[in-house]
């Protein structure tokens, strides 16, 4: 009894120890001093500038001591929020590793948030990093890469916005002009010109064909095609060369259909245009990559009651091996949370991604990493469930006292999951699945 009793109390004291000396690290962690100069400012670099300066699409600068120090506080607010940056995927919850990740780690984020409890100070300018050259000449960022310009490109028709007006979304459609099928290796949009890169905030390409829904897929997939998000422009966001061995397919008159989300800054624009610039592969790829629309509830069927909180959930079976290459949630105003769930043949399940902050104004696509990015057996189910909060407690409420029902404005709601899926033989599946667990010893 008593040799117990003495261990306990040994234990008791371990952790005591213990507790001590992490409330002293801490304390120190939180006393020490953090400054623009020393720590902040490297940050806003990486993490900030690329909207957050003059001809870019955020509303103020953040390039200098003074202007940060301005916006301190809401600085604080939204970094400890996971607001800004952009990035609104739980960083806790689901795979974590991205090609196209512009969130802030969690001591980026807790180094922002003592700044500014600690007075914003600016430390020592001669110890600030040297100010960063922004590049804004009008080129295809992907040309390098690819060693040469676009094979096609699709201009959106202009649009002519007034100086100040309310947001507008425009939706022309424009054909492609191909008179053949074509195996698109990487795509990139950029706005034509740079009035329009001071107005165009984001920008969707939808290509619209006939499909048969058998071409480039293994022989027993047979899947039915709706119009298909192509490529997305936002600030920051250089395009997507699609992995080596795989690539979408362009029919033969095929148009894309456009949805240029515009903000008027005061000067009219007559003549705001994005384009769309396409790298075609020589040789079919050996996979197609599709893009799945995975609702988790389909047209005119969303009811969202006034003043509730709303889940809907639905599900997407795979009809062959397949690998998962992404996560982009949409919604609308009232758009809360969205998740995407694998429950696996064998009953297992797994949640793949969850923003849990979602803004309705980014539409964010979460691109997995090569090595990240599921492969999954045929039998496959994906869940999505999306949270539409209709309460007052949520700001871009316009009106919590409606009934909101599915639909294009931006007062309806949506919940579609934007999914690219690579779909694999049998074979090949089990090649990669004993790749990876290979590569994983
Ligand atoms: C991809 C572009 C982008 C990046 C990166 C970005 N922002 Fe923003 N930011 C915006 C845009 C656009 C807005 C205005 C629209 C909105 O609020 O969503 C904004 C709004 C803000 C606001 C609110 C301003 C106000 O007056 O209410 C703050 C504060 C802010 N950003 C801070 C930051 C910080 C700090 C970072 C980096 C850690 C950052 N942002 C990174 C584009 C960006």
């Amino acid at each position: 009894m008593n040799a117990i009793m003495s261990k306990t109390t040994d234990k008791v004291g371990a952790l005591m120890l213990l507790i001590l000396t992490a409330c002293v690290s801490a304390m120190s962690a939180s006393a020490q001093e953090v400054t623009w100069s020393g720590e902040v400012a490297a940050i806003f670099q990486e993490k900030c500038q690329e909207c957050h300066r003059p001809d870019s699409i955020a509303p103020m600068s953040l390039l200098t001591y003074e202007q940060a120090k301005m916006f301190a506080p809401v600085i604080r607010y939204r970094v400890e929020n996971r607001v800004m940056p952009p990035w609104h995927v739980n960083p806790q919850i689901g795979i974590q590793d991205f090609t196209n990740d512009r969130g802030l780690t969690d001591e980026q984020r807790q180094t922002i948030i003592a700044w500014v409890d600690q007075g914003a100070p600016e430390g020592d300018s001669s110890l600030a990093p040297e100010p960063l050259e922004f590049n804004d000449a009008l080129v295809w960022r992907l040309e390098e890469q690819m060693g040469s310009a676009p094979d096609l490109v699709v201009e959106s028709e202009p649009f002519d916005l007034a100086a100040v007006t309310q947001d507008k979304w425009f939706r022309p459609s424009t054909p492609t002009g191909l008179t053949e099928e074509r195996w698109v290796k990487a795509i990139e949009i950029r706005p034509k010109n740079s009035q329009s890169r001071q107005v165009v905030h984001h920008a969707l390409a939808f290509l619209m064909q006939q499909d048969d829904g058998k071409r480039g897929l293994p022989d027993d997939v047979d899947i039915p095609f709706g119009p298909s998000l192509f490529m997305e422009w936002a600030v920051g966001k250089a395009g997507q060369i699609f992995r080596p061995d795989t690539g979408k397919l362009m029919m033969p008159d095929s148009q894309i259909m456009w949805e240029v989300h515009l903000h008027a800054n005061g000067e009219r624009v007559p003549d705001a245009q994005v384009e769309l610039g396409v790298w075609f592969h020589d040789e079919p790829p050996e996979h197609r990559t599709i893009l799945s629309m995975l609702d988790a509830q389909g047209p005119n069927s969303l009811d969202i009651p006034p003043n509730e909180i709303a889940v809907t959930r639905g599900t997407f079976v795979l009809a062959a091996p397949a690998r998962i290459e992404n996560f982009q949630p949409h919604m609308h105003m009232r758009g809360k949370a969205m998740s995407m769930e694998a429950i696996y043949p064998n009953g297992e399940r797994e949640v793949l991604s969850f923003v849990d902050n979602f803004q309705w104004n980014w539409q964010i696509n979460y691109v997995y990493d090569e090595e990240a990015a599921p492969i999954v057996p045929k039998g496959t189910m994906l869940i999505t469930t999306a949270w539409h909060d209709n309460t007052a407690n949520n700001p871009h409420n316009p009106d919590p006292d409606q009934w909101v029902g599915w639909g294009d404005r931006t007062v309806d709601e949506m919940a579609h999951n934007w999914v690219d899926v690579t779909y694999l033989g049998q074979e090949e599946y089990e090649r990669l699945i004993a790749e990876r667990s290979s590569a994983a010893r």
